[in-house]
């Protein structure tokens, strides 16, 4: 099964936001079905094929839904408690189901495979962990917080860092997708760290196009629920 990735970029892969506390947190999330997430997801994977790459895949969610569919699924994530998590979950489905599904450890913002993937998916606002990472971790950052002598200035670096972070995700999606392959992500504009323009220049200088679409969430009541926007990204 698909397991020949790299991942150049060393994660602290069982600490702080990678850790046990926080998957412990993150697994007490209902892994319900969120009707309109599985319906968009599956409707792309039937448009794409598979095998479908799912970055930061948590706890197992998505490559359940899309084995039971027949849909081989590679679960990518930086952590190992939730990888180990991940795994223990889907020893529990049919045979036929688990075969469908590999786990690779690594961090989506410097990965590649030998594989290339018609669909790499992102969701449940993944992508703005690569911010996340960026303001807890990434030394320039520290440093221009210890030091800063404006707010601006620290703003500035911050935001540069973390749009670092991201471009290293999007490459290391446009590499790893075939030639018109789709990618998608969800809540593309969160928290407003990056508007519409930096999508567009992206789209420019990787070469692919950039659809934005909604998706209908059945209410579960857990205040978790998906940002209803995705970003749906075609490689030329
Ligand atoms: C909200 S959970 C993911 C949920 C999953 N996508 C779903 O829809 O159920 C976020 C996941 O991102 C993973 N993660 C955070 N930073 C990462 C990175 N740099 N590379 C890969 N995975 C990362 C975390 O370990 C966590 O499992």
């Amino acid at each position: 099964m698909l397991s020949s990735a790299y991942s150049k970029r060393e994660v602290n892969a069982s600490q702080g936001y990678l850790g046990n506390d926080y998957v412990r947190g993150l697994t007490k999330q209902p892994q319900e079905r969120r009707d309109g997430e599985f319906v968009f997801l599956l409707s792309k994977a039937k448009e794409c094929g598979g095998p479908v790459l799912d970055l930061a895949t948590g706890g197992g969610r998505i490559p359940t839904i899309l084995a039971e569919a027949g849909f081989e699924c590679v679960g990518f994530d930086a952590s190992f408690p939730m990888l180990e998590f991940a795994k223990h979950a889907v020893q529990k489905l049919p045979v036929r189901v688990r075969k469908k599904i590999s786990f690779v450890q690594g961090d989506m913002c410097d990965f590649d495979f030998f594989e290339r993937f018609p669909l790499i998916i992102n969701t449940f606002q993944s992508f703005w962990y690569n911010f996340h990472r960026a303001a807890t971790e990434n030394p320039e950052y520290k440093m221009a917080l210890k030091n800063y002598n404006s707010e601006n200035r620290t703003e500035q670096v911050s935001k540069r860092v973390m749009c670092n972070q991201a471009e290293g995700c999007i490459y290391s999606v446009m590499r790893s997708l075939r030639s018109g392959g789709n990618f998608i992500i969800d809540s593309p504009y969160r928290f407003g760290q990056i508007e519409h323009t930096w999508w567009k220049n992206m789209a420019e200088k990787y070469h692919f196009s950039i659809t934005i679409s909604d998706y209908f969430f059945r209410e579960i009541g857990t205040g978790f629920d998906p940002y209803p926007c995705v970003l749906i990204g075609k490689k030329f």
